[in-house]
Formats: C-alpha cells, structure tokens, sequence
C-alpha cells in the first residue's frame, strides 16, 4: 500500500463507499506520479527492471496494492458490497491500462535506442532539395504565356511526324531544294509507305498548324511549343534537338499588320518595354510574304556591342502570311477525311505564322553562351535557376 495515501476509513471510524472511492483515486494519482518519474528514466535494463519492481508492486498475485485492495472489498459492509465491488472493478482496469500504456512506451523507447545506437548522427544527411522547372522549360512557358494574354491557346503535336504534315501541306514538294533548309532525320524502313505517310522526327513545329486547321474551324489563335530535331552536328548554337514556339492566327481579315503589332508587343513583353523590332524579307514555303524579325539589341540598347556583332540588332524568329497552297493543301485533306473544306478557301481566309526558338531566346534572357550547357544536366549550372 503506497505510505502516502490514508485509510480508506471516514473520520469516524467507518468504511463508506465514498471513503472508499476517495482513497481509490488518491491511490491511481500515486501511480501516476510514479509513472511520471519514467519520463527521466534512460530506456535500457535498469528502466525495464524499474517497470517490473512497480509492476510486482502494484500488480503483483499475492501482496500487490491490487490485491490488497481487493481486500478491502470483502470488508466492505453488506449493504455497500456492489458500490465498492464497481469501483474496484473500475480502479483495477485503470490500474492495468496504466502499466500496459508504460510498459509498450519503455519498450518503444528501448528499441529507438537500440536504432540509436547504430546510427553515426555526425554523418551528414542526405539531403533532398526539391525539383525545379528546366530553365528552358521556363522559357518555353514564358512565350507561351504572353500569347495566352493575347487570346492564343495551346496546341501539341506528336514529335514522330508524317512527310505529309511536316513537308508536304506546308507547300515543300517533293525533291524540292526549300526541303534541303531541314536536313531531316527519317524514322528507317518506310519505303514501302506512299511519301506521304512516311515518317519522320519533325523538323519543326510548323506541322501542328496544318493538324490544328484540319480539325478545327477559323477562327485560329494557337501558340505551339514543342521539341523538334535536325540531323545537325552540335556546336555553340546548335542542337540536333532543340524547341520551338510556334504561332497561328487564322481568320477572315487578317493583315500583315497585325503580324507585326503582334510580334513587336511580343517581343516588348519578352524583353522589355524599350525594345524595337524590325522585319527583314526572307523566304519559307508555308508564308507568303515571309519575314525574318530582329530585335534592337538588349544588351547594348542597339548601339552594337559583341552579342550582337557590332550591328545593333539580334535576330530572333521566322514569320510570315499564311500561304494560300497551304490553306489549298488544308482544304484538300478536310475533303479527303470527308469534312467541310469551304472555311479554308484560300478566297475566305487568311492568317499569319511565326514560329521561334527556345533556346536562342533562353541563351540571350540568361546570357548562356554554349547551348551544350542546357542539356548537361550539370548541376552548377541547373542551381542557378533555383
Ligand atoms: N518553321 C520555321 C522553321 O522552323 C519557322 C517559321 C514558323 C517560319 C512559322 C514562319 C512561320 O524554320
């Protein structure tokens, strides 16, 4: 019986049930306490042969305080024997939860130390850093977005492409020299196919306005980024798989002007407000007229510098109006695959294209100076995108 709790006798003398329950209650706090002390005890042998001397002294068959409690209950007046026998049931079950509840925790805490003591917690950790977005994957979404702003939506195409898509409806015959421009990576053993159907890694992204325009009706605002592949050996500026966003916009009136008013707040929201375009004539088979369009230089203000090899200017995309032969070769597979052809009657629509590339806009934004270096996976470089 714990020293520091009194009898379960009243004042006067007598064994009351609640006397009894009073001392039933002064006797769980007791352990209680004891309990508490565990909370300092280092997990180990001695704190396991702690827990059994309280278990033996509590709980113990013939002397525990249980057992000497019980006692009590036979004592107990005739007429109060069911109160005292529910309150002791009720205090034995608390009593037992109480050891189970501290024996699991000197056994939890003895295994973690056993763990404990393998581990050399002066090794350093292992340190997992969350990902990042690819510097030009970032890019990439940052064009992507300043045509969202303009209303533009996106559009993907798949990168194993048919000679049709990529070639042929953007008006490169056959054997034509302009197919010499995207000296082309040809997927092998398709020589049994028509030209048409055989395939390749597209060469650019420009195949996508053709899928776009055969499924769906002007008017057409569509941006398209992507990946695409050259046979091209790598140098500082050129990759044989690099990404493109292109641009489409198709409907009844539109003008080369808004061509340019497009592309020159393109560049602005891309390089700043105090940024200049300029558009030089060029040639692609899909535009008509084409255009290639240089920015005033962003690190000399157009002054000349070395970025920009003393000219002022840094050429950036390819653009032009929408070929009519390519709303012609639009028609022409809607009719094949049994769709309505009149909305792209060349005579009914027109529209513009442009079309750019990441990397070299990702190489100017972030002064890269070897395109290598985005593909290297060299963590050095890739941190300091974080
Ligand atoms: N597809 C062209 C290229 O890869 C770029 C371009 C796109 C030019 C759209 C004009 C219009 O070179």
């Amino acid at each position: 019986m714990p020293e520091s709790i009194s009898t379960p006798l009243t004042p006067s003398g007598e064994l009351s049930p609640e006397a009894f329950q009073t001392y039933l209650n002064a006797s769980l706090r007791a352990l209680q306490d004891e309990i508490e002390k565990f909370d300092e005890v280092v997990p180990g042998e001695q704190a396991a042969a702690s827990f059994e001397e309280l278990r033996q002294r509590w709980g113990g068959r013939k002397t525990g305080v249980v057992t000497q409690i019980s006692h009590l209950v036979k004592q107990a007046p005739t007429e109060h024997k069911r109160a005292f026998g529910i309150s002791f049931n009720e205090f034995k079950d608390i009593v037992s939860h109480l050891l189970d509840g501290l024996q699991t925790r000197i056994q939890d805490a003895s295994t973690f130390r056993r763990v404990l003591d393998g581990l050399d917690i002066s090794l350093p950790g292992i340190a997992r850093t969350p990902g990042i977005a690819h510097p030009l994957l970032t890019t990439m979404e940052r064009i992507v977005e300043v045509f969202h702003h303009l209303g533009y939506s996106t559009e993907l195409g798949p990168q194993v492409e048919s000679d049709f898509y990529n070639f042929e409806a953007l008006n490169f015959p056959e054997n034509h020299p302009a197919r010499d421009t995207q000296d082309t990576l040809q997927i092998a053993g398709q020589e049994a196919k028509p030209s048409r159907d055989r395939l390749l890694l597209r060469t650019h992204t420009s195949p996508v306005q053709i899928r776009t325009m055969v499924a769906q009706d002007p008017p057409l605002r569509i941006v398209i980024p992507g990946k695409v592949h050259r046979n091209e050996a790598a140098d500082a500026t050129h990759s044989p798989t690099f990404h493109q966003v292109e641009g489409l916009c198709v409907g009844p009136d539109i003008t080369f002007s808004d061509l340019k008013g497009t592309l020159d707040h393109a560049m602005r929201a891309l390089f700043g407000s105090g940024v200049k375009t300029r558009f030089f004539p060029s040639f692609f088979p899909f535009t008509e007229p084409s255009a290639d369009v240089q920015i005033s230089c962003i690190f000399c203000g157009g002054s000349g510098c070395r970025k920009c090899k003393h000219s002022g200017w840094i050429e950036l995309l390819g653009c032009g109006m929408v070929d009519p032969a390519v709303f012609q070769a639009v028609a022409g597979e809607r009719r094949r695959l049994g769709l309505d052809d009149a909305p792209y009657d060349p005579a009914r629509v027109s529209g513009f294209a442009f079309g750019m590339g990441v990397e070299r806009i990702a190489m100017i934004l972030h002064g890269v100076s070897d395109i290598g270096t985005f593909y290297s996976g060299d963590m050095r470089f890739l941190e300091q995108f974080a």
